[in-house]
């Protein structure tokens, strides 16, 4: 029976101030057990119910970067005594849907036993028969989710479904989380496009570099350690978590002129697809000896609108993929919306944004943005030449200013983050 990931779902629970004392205690008590030994005090329901659907949102995160275009599931099945008698987490490759490979797990126990899920059990045929058929088959008595599944083939069929076949139903618990676990698969499967974070770190003045001849960093072009890093050491390693969360990532060539950035995910966690790092670039000035161009291997990938035939397929014998977009008619680079729609009719489902000020504005402006990620460091840096965070002409008044909601802040030792929403992912 695979180890339940107790650590995440503590660290809810603690932020959690609904959460019962003793129930924090109990789970403590057993941060190193698993459930079959947790279940065998008497709990109440809803309590009871909370902890098993923790258990399956930390086995959906298991998922993370394995499941992409597909969403993060977990599932676990607890027979009547209240013992954990299968578990499933879903990965791309791997086929199977949590919820099978938990009943698989789970045999003839499943009879008459609760599943506790992250995401609405399927009831469509995809690359797998529709999940409801199989649990009402197995004879599972209750089900118990976080959410209803966004994607319009499904969203409340499957629910119904069971229900219609005599299997209690209920969803609701937990359901920010799994929300937040899940939102670029909601936006991708009823928009047909990524998710779109701008991320940035900067000062507390809201610069992103220092003026621009200064941020060429000699160390990092010659593969060296950089020691020009705004933000701190655990700052940068969220950064690379959310890279890890991410199928895309984007910057503009004038970033990779400045910094000779690689735009790897370093989280050190496997991926199913390789991160495609995407590099708007309207006239291929991309450099043939960045770091970006001698590492690719098909994924890196430029969008351009103009290309000389010859530095194209320098480019590309080197692994480089050059695409070509029409021209906005504004300044004739690639229009980011028409980018944005094209990543997803490659199945990018999320997309992070890296700057720098020109396509941070660009992106402000197109309203492609439905998130950000903005880390600052207790610094002020000044001066009329830096680069902000955001260049371009800007918002004409308070009023037209994109308004971040739901926002929230992150520690990470002396800096922060405000992570929050310009747009509702699942509207
Ligand atoms: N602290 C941070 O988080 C962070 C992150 C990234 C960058 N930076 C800093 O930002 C600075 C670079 O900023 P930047 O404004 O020069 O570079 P940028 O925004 O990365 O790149 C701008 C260039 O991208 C090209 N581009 C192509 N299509 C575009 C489109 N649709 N919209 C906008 N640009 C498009 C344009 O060049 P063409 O017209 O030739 O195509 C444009 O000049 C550097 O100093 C870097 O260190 C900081
Ligand atoms: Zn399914």
């Amino acid at each position: 029976m695979p180890k339940i990931l107790w650590n995440h779902c503590l660290r809810d629970f603690l932020r959690d101030t609904s959460c019962p004392l003793w129930l924090l205690l109990l789970a403590g008590r057993h941060k190193n057990s698993d459930v079959n030994r947790m279940s065998s005090y008497p709990m109440p329901n809803h309590d009871t119910d909370e902890l098993f659907l923790c258990q399956a949102l930390d086995l959906a995160r298991q998922g993370i970067g394995l499941t992409s275009p597909n969403p993060c599931v977990g599932a676990v099945i607890v027979d009547s005594k209240g013992q954990v008698v299968g578990t499933g987490s879903h990965t791309y490759d791997g086929l199977k849907h949590a919820e099978i490979l938990a009943l698989e797990q789970a045999g003839e126990k499943a009879r008459g036993a609760t599943l506790y899920i992250n995401l609405e059990p399927c009831s469509h045929q995809g690359r797998t028969a529709p999940c409801v058929d199989a649990l009402i088959a197995a004879g599972i008595g209750r089900v118990v989710a976080c959410m209803e599944d966004p994607n319009p083939l499904v969203s409340g069929q499957g629910f119904a479904k069971l229900r219609s076949a005599g299997i209690e139903v209920s969803f609701g618990l937990l359901e920010e989380q799994a929300r937040a676990l899940n939102e670029s698969f909601a936006k991708y499967i009823s928009h047909h496009i990524p998710l779109v974070t701008l991320k940035a770190a900067m000062t507390l003045d809201g610069k992103i570099a220092p003026p621009q001849k200064q941020s060429t960093n000699s160390a990092a072009r010659s593969g060296g350690t950089r020691t020009d890093w705004i933000t701190g050491e655990s700052a940068r390693a969220h950064v690379q978590e959310l890279r890890h969360q991410h199928d895309a990532i984007l910057v503009g060539v004038g970033t990779v002129i400045a910094d000779d950035p690689l735009l790897t995910d370093r989280s050190g966690s496997p991926r199913r697809r390789p991160l495609l790092r995407v590099i708007l670039d309207a006239r291929l000035r991309l450099p043939a000896e960045s770091r970006l161009a001698k590492t690719a291997q098909e994924d890196v990938l430029i969008l351009c609108s103009f290309a000389e035939d010859e530095k194209k397929k320098q480019l590309q014998k080197l692994g480089v993929r050059v695409h070509q977009l029409p021209p906005a008619d504004s300044d004739g680079r690639p229009d980011i919306s028409a980018v944005v729609r094209l990543l997803g009719q490659m199945e990018i489902t999320s997309l992070m944004i890296e700057g720098g000020a020109t396509v941070n504005a660009a992106a402000l402006a197109d309203g492609v943005v439905d998130k950000v990620f903005l880390y600052y460091a207790p610094r002020i840096l000044g001066g009329t030449t830096s680069v902000p965070f955001a260049g371009g002409v800007g918002f004409a008044s308070i009023s037209d200013a994109p308004y971040v909601k739901s926002a929230r802040l992150h520690r990470f030792g002396e800096d922060f983050a405000i992570e929050g929403y310009l747009k509702d992912p699942y509207a």
